[in-house]
């Protein structure tokens, strides 16, 4: 038994993965939101993960696009988020694409 636990611990170690470059964790952490159904989400990651994560969108429950409309209007007027107004549509579609 003396014996074993080391040699337990060390096929552990053994096998356990390369460390992966630097370049690769940031590019698992980058956390952009992805496409949906074919529709873009290059609008809603270039004006929606300024303050919060992509979780905080995909985490939300379904909702219609009025009300992800009232999201998007909220974030411009309430937390001051500099939302293109002609950058709306596109992000609305990604919203509710399903
Ligand atoms: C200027 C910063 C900022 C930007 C940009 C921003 N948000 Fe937010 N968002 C916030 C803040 C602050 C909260 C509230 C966080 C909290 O309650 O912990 C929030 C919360 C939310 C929530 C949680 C539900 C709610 O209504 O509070 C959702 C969903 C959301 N944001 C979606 C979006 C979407 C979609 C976009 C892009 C169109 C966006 N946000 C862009 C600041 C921002």
């Amino acid at each position: 038994m003396r014996l074993i636990l080391p040699l337990a611990a060390v096929a552990l170690i053994a096998a356990a993965p390369p460390s992966r470059p630097l370049a690769v964790t940031l590019s698992d952490a980058e956390g952009l939101l992805p496409e949906r159904y074919g529709v873009s989400a290059d609008a809603a990651n270039a004006n929606c993960l300024a303050c919060h994560s992509a979780a905080m969108i995909t985490a939300q429950p379904r909702l219609s696009r009025v009300q992800w409309g009232e999201t998007i209007a909220k974030m411009r007027n309430v937390y001051g988020a500099p939302i293109d107004p002609s950058d709306d549509k596109a992000i609305l579609d990604w919203l509710v694409a399903d």
